[in-house]
């Protein structure tokens, strides 16, 4: 039987999460360049987001460029920022087949000239789009967010907007650059590591892990279907006990 059939469609995570890892070590083992591997990766973001609207989930977030980022060799992270302009110049009509409303998260002033400019063209021109939401993470880490997040909050306490009593988990998120989107109940990660690495830090809070050995530039739609029937084969706690759960 084909793994998409396996996955119940009423019991889809709403937002789903991926690091896409491994393009540098999978173009390495071909005695290529680590653009190489970055440039083989868009073909599996191109699969995975119509892989995504093919069996419904609604939003999709990338992470596709960290704040530790910046620090790879020069060469790499021009190489990154082009790949990325050329890419959403020729995939916004891959969007716009597909209903997908473009995203975007992250210190996005840091991005150069030209990509923050591709970038809002494509998101204004996918704004009305309502199949899935894809976000990308970009100049993105979870506790840069937090951080800025908090900054606003002690703002809004100093200017008398709100009292420091009402700051509560809803209002720290809404402070949050996720403020429109649902958490991920599942977050995938590819190559093989096992790690969060400064992704999405609260919005993660209860999120399904799931990790695969296979390579980011090889990770095709059927891999997340497998991710999906595996959560679904998963029992979602919340604290609760087993009993609980079936009680409610
Ligand atoms: C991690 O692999 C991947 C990245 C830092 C970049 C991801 C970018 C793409 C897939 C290109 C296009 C993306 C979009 C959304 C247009 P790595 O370099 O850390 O691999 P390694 O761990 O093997 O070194």
């Amino acid at each position: 039987m084909d793994i998409k059939d396996t996955i119940d469609k009423t019991k889809l995570p709403e937002h789903v999460a991926i690091i896409m890892d491994g393009n540098g070590r999978w173009a390495k083992e071909r005695g290529q360049l680590r653009v190489f591997g970055h440039r083989n990766g868009v073909a599996a973001v191109r699969d995975t987001v119509e892989g995504a609207v093919e069996i419904g989930i609604k939003y999709l977030t990338l992470y596709a460029f960290s704040t530790e980022n910046w620090n790879r060799p020069k060469l790499e992270v021009s190489a990154l920022m082009e790949l990325l302009v050329n890419t959403i110049n020729k995939e916004t009509k891959t969007l716009m087949d597909n209903g997908v409303k473009l995203n975007a998260i992250g210190n996005l002033n840091q991005l150069p000239t030209k990509c923050f400019a591709r970038l809002n063209e494509a998101m204004q021109k996918t704004a009305n789009n309502t199949n899935c939401t894809l976000t990308l993470a970009l100049s993105y880490s979870a506790r840069w967010e937090i951080t800025e997040a908090v900054r606003q909050l002690a703002k809004k306490v100093l200017s008398g907007e709100i009292n420091p009593d009402d700051i509560d988990e809803n209002q720290v998120a809404r402070h949050l650059t996720t403020c429109d989107i649902p958490d991920p109940e599942l977050m995938i990660r590819t190559s093989g590591e096992q790690r969060i690495s400064n992704y999405l830090l609260w919005q993660l809070a209860y999120a399904e892990l799931y990790f695969t050995d296979k390579m980011w530039p090889e990770f095709r739609r059927n891999d997340l279907f497998e991710a999906l029937a595996t959560y679904q084969n998963r029992e979602r706690r919340f604290g609760l006990t087993s009993e609980q759960l079936v009680k409610k």
